[in-house]
């Protein structure tokens, strides 16, 4: 495999490979110092803004021994009109092995591929409300840390799903690994009309009732005209997580978010910050699970 660009590439034999080599690397005792990717160097350009992703790619590299670059866009000759093709033919022949490109485009990846030499490997950040593989790859490694029988779990997708990649991905990557009972629920405005994969809910209580896996979205902003924006004092309301709305799921459900979260939006600080929320538990297997899909593809 050369790329992962959307999850729906992988089988579900390929995300148990990526999970037995994230367990391999956290197993061991130079899983900060390895020199796996040794004489490898990994160039990271984001078009949008990123904290867990990109920190987590750049130190999944440097922890496997690769040199990482991350190229500074608001610096780069990209500001001069520079061209995305031509900002990536250059550094590719400075012999960069490997791209990891986030970029408000869906489909982007499609036009890099074409792009590159056959011997470079490019991993999607994220493209806009499109794909972001490695997310819903790290969203369910963290399941399985506290779930067994991934299929027959009830998971439960809340918030703005219209826009969301990593619901997307979600979605796909628990569809390829046999489960069928994803559940979505939001504002009528965010969310799809149909999902061929999931269910769409009528209500928070029907969401909420029976789930083992919680997984809250912020409201993502950026994406929506101005008059699509819910009014965020309602929203906590009608959508929101909190003490109250958690008592409706099962006593021993997770509570999952991909970050940024919004408090008092989507999730009460009361609700992220104790148990059952894993939250940082997923920053924490970011690191661990691009480490793998580094590694996946590189070697
Ligand atoms: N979950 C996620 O993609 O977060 P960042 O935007 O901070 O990378």
């Amino acid at each position: 495999m050369k790329h992962l660009t959307d999850i729906k590439q992988l089988s579900a034999s390929q995300i148990q490979r990526i999970f037995e080599l994230a367990e391999q690397i956290k197993s061991s005792s130079k899983k900060k110092n390895s020199k796996r990717l040794r004489g490898k160097t990994i160039a990271n350009l984001f078009f949008e803004n990123s904290t867990r992703t990109l920190v987590s790619f750049e130190l999944a590299g440097k922890r496997l021994g690769a040199h990482v670059v991350n190229v500074d866009l608001s610096r780069s000759s990209t500001t001069k009109g520079e061209s995305l093709k031509d900002t990536l033919l250059t550094l590719q022949a400075m012999q960069i092995d490997s791209f990891v490109i986030r970029h408000p485009e869906n489909h982007i990846c499609r036009q890099i591929e074409a792009w590159l030499q056959p011997t470079i490997r490019l991993v999607n950040a994220g493209d806009g409300n499109h794909q972001h593989p490695t997310q819903a790859l790290l969203d369910i490694y963290t399941i399985l840390q506290h779930k067994k029988n991934i299929e027959s779990l009830k998971i439960s997708i809340i918030g703005d799903i219209k826009h969301s990649r990593v619901a997307n991905s979600l979605v796909d990557a628990l569809h390829i690994l046999g489960n069928r009972k994803v559940h979505l629920y939001g504002p009528q405005q965010l969310l799809p009309l149909s999902n061929d994969k999931a269910h769409i809910c009528t209500s928070m209580q029907s969401t909420l009732e029976q789930s083992d896996v919680i997984v809250m979205l912020r409201i993502q902003k950026e994406r929506m005209a101005e008059h699509n924006i819910p009014d965020l004092e309602n929203y906590h309301q009608n959508f929101g997580l909190n003490r109250k709305t958690l008592g409706l799921a099962n006593p021993d459900c997770i509570v999952m978010h991909p970050g940024p979260i919004n408090r008092g939006v989507e999730i009460s600080s009361e609700v992220a910050d104790n148990s059952p929320s894993v939250i940082l538990q997923q920053v924490e297997n970011g690191v661990l699970i691009r480490q793998a899909v580094l590694a996946f593809l590189l070697l």
